[in-house]
Order: structure tokens, then C-alpha cells, then sequence
């Protein structure tokens, strides 16, 4: 209290929504396509720098995704950058999916505070990886059950 006034200090929901974009709140909050594929066409887990993972499974029918699930330990930004990242690659062509940039996850969300911004890389990575194991398997996915 000052000068008979109240000054209130932001909460926590408040200090992200200053701090993020509403599309990057909006897929914090209520994450798309959250989940695993088992027998997944198409699956890769990384572990950035920060040490979080992330994981994508991939439902690829005749070379387009028809599903991108993932699922993080991370914190927000990489829950909203695994949601916006499987959101982008559902519905294309497997390469339109490996195409996927850190800046393309960036600009879908609004943008992300700098500490943030290796988030959205490890989800295009994760994507780009889980497009690279659909591919390796494609033509011999029986491999799959032999893979370490
Ligand atoms: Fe590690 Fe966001 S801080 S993914």
C-alpha cells in the first residue's frame, strides 16, 4: 500500500499474458494434441539443452500426416510450440512437415519472449525427427520391432 492506494502486483496468469501472445496462452493453456500413437508411423523424443523432452508420434497415411500427437516435461512455451508444431503438420505432405522451422512455430504463435525462443526449436526438431523415423521405416516397417 502507498499513499492510502493499493498496489497490487501481478499474479502469475497475469505475468504470462503480459508476456505471450494470446494465440501462445490460448495453446498453453489448452494444449492440441496432446498424447501418444501406439505403432506410430513416425516417432522421435528429444531432449533439448535446457534438459526438457519432447515427444511426437506420427499417423502418416499414403504420405500425408493424418495425426501429430506430442507430449513434453517442459514448461509452457514448449507445451505451446509441441501443440502450435503438430497443429502445422497435420494434414500435409510428410516433407511440408519436415519443412517446419523454428520460426514457422515462432510466427504461428505470436512470437515467444527470447529465453523462450529454443522452445520452439525443439519442437520443430522433434517434428523433423519423427518425420526422418517415418521415413527410415517406410518401405520395411516390420525394422521397427528390431530398432534400439
Ligand atoms: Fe526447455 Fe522450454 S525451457 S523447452
Amino acid at each position: 500500500m502507498t499513499n492510502g492506494h493499493i498496489v497490487k502486483t501481478p499474479d502469475a496468469a497475469e505475468q504470462v499474458e503480459a508476456a505471450y501472445s494470446k494465440t501462445a496462452v490460448d495453446h498453453m493453456r489448452n494444449p492440441r494434441n496432446v498424447g501418444l500413437i501406439s505403432n506410430a508411423d513416425g516417432q522421435a523424443s528429444i531432449t533439448g539443452p535446457c534438459g526438457d523432452t519432447m515427444e511426437i508420434w506420427l499417423r502418416v497415411n499414403d504420405g500425408i500426416i493424418e495425426r501429430a500427437l506430442f507430449w513434453t516435461d517442459g514448461c509452457g512455451p514448449s507445451i505451446a510450440a509441441g501443440s502450435m508444431v503438430t497443429e502445422l503438420a497435420r494434414g500435409k505432405k510428410v516433407g511440408e512437415a519436415f519443412r517446419i522451422t523454428q520460426q514457422d512455430v515462432l510466427e504461428a504463435l505470436g512470437e515467444l519472449p527470447e529465453e523462450s525462443v529454443h522452445c520452439a526449436l525443439l519442437a520443430a526438431n522433434t517434428m523433423k525427427e519423427a518425420v526422418k523415423d517415418y521415413l527410415a521405416f517406410r518401405n520395411e516397417p516390420w525394422k521397427r520391432a528390431y530398432r534400439k
